[in-house]
């Protein structure tokens, strides 16, 4: 296998940010995180960060053109030698997007890595999810850092974000179900879906994907 083109699908708080990390450390992959550029043009008040403003702080989806042209040129300048995609895509028309870019550079997908995890853990995850702006993660009850507010590794204050708020999580959580699950089928009908139960402790989480993926290289050269 020459290079890894991965997908990390599944609903808001399952732990994709929290997986991303660790994988892009692991196979040396960079780690392009839909959420965090999107948020990143926000805090630099771009023209992109404007438009989607009002979209991400309700918890809906930024319109597909403005994330399809913002993903692939992140693939075009970062992604030759493979890459790790959390958060994208997120609709039919963003799959279609990447797969047809993907054609015509001659590259294919590896895999779409879907961790699950039902509503209910979602929104308790979500609710107390604090994080630092370099994007390190903590829970306050179960991933608590050593000193409330401040992150342990880069001594930064922890904030919540604007959209895990109840509402914005209800909305996020409708529109997963609705405009991003039945990309579950789109990639099992392709032979690319794998399944993991973000539910796990998330060591256990991540040692499922890396066998899963160790797997699928083997697979590879026989
Ligand atoms: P984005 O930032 O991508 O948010 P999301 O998909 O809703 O995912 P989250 O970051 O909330 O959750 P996660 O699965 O990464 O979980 P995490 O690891 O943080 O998108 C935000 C917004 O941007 C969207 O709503 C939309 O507006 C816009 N957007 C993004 N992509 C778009 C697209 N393609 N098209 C259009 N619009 C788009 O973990 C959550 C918490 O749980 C943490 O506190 C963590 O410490 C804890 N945790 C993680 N794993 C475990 C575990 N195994 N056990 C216990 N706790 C755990």
């Amino acid at each position: 296998m020459s290079e890894l083109n991965l997908i990390l699908l599944g609903p808001p708080g399952a732990g994709k940010g929290t997986q991303a990390g660790r994988l892009s450390d692991d196979f040396g992959l960079p780690y392009i995180g839909t959420g965090d550029l999107l948020r990143e043009h926000r805090r630099e008040e771009t023209e992109l960060g404007r438009e989607a403003d009002s979209y991400m702080a309700k918890g809906q989806l930024v319109p597909d053109e403005l994330v399809i042209a913002m993903i692939l040129e992140k693939i075009a300048d970062e992604g030759d030698d493979g890459f790790l995609l959390d958060g994208f895509p997120r609709t039919i028309g963003q799959a279609d997007a990447l797969g047809e870019e993907m054609d015509k550079r001659g590259r294919r997908l590896t895999a779409a890595l879907l961790i699950e995890a039902p509503d209910e853990v979602v929104v308790e995850r979500l609710s107390g999810r604090r994080q630092c702006s370099n994007g390190h993660l903590y829970h306050v009850s179960y991933d608590p850092p050593k000193h409330e507010g401040v992150c342990d590794q880069c001594g930064r204050p922890l904030t919540q974000r604007d959209d895990d708020r109840p509402e914005a999580i209800r909305e996020r959580l409708a529109i997963y179900h609705d405009q991003t699950e039945p990309l579950k089928d789109y990639y099992d009908e392709r032979g690319l879906l794998r399944r993991f139960d973000g539910t796990r402790d998330k060591v256990e989480v991540h040692d499922h994907i890396r066998a899963t993926l160790a797997t699928l290289r083997l697979e590879e050269r026989l």
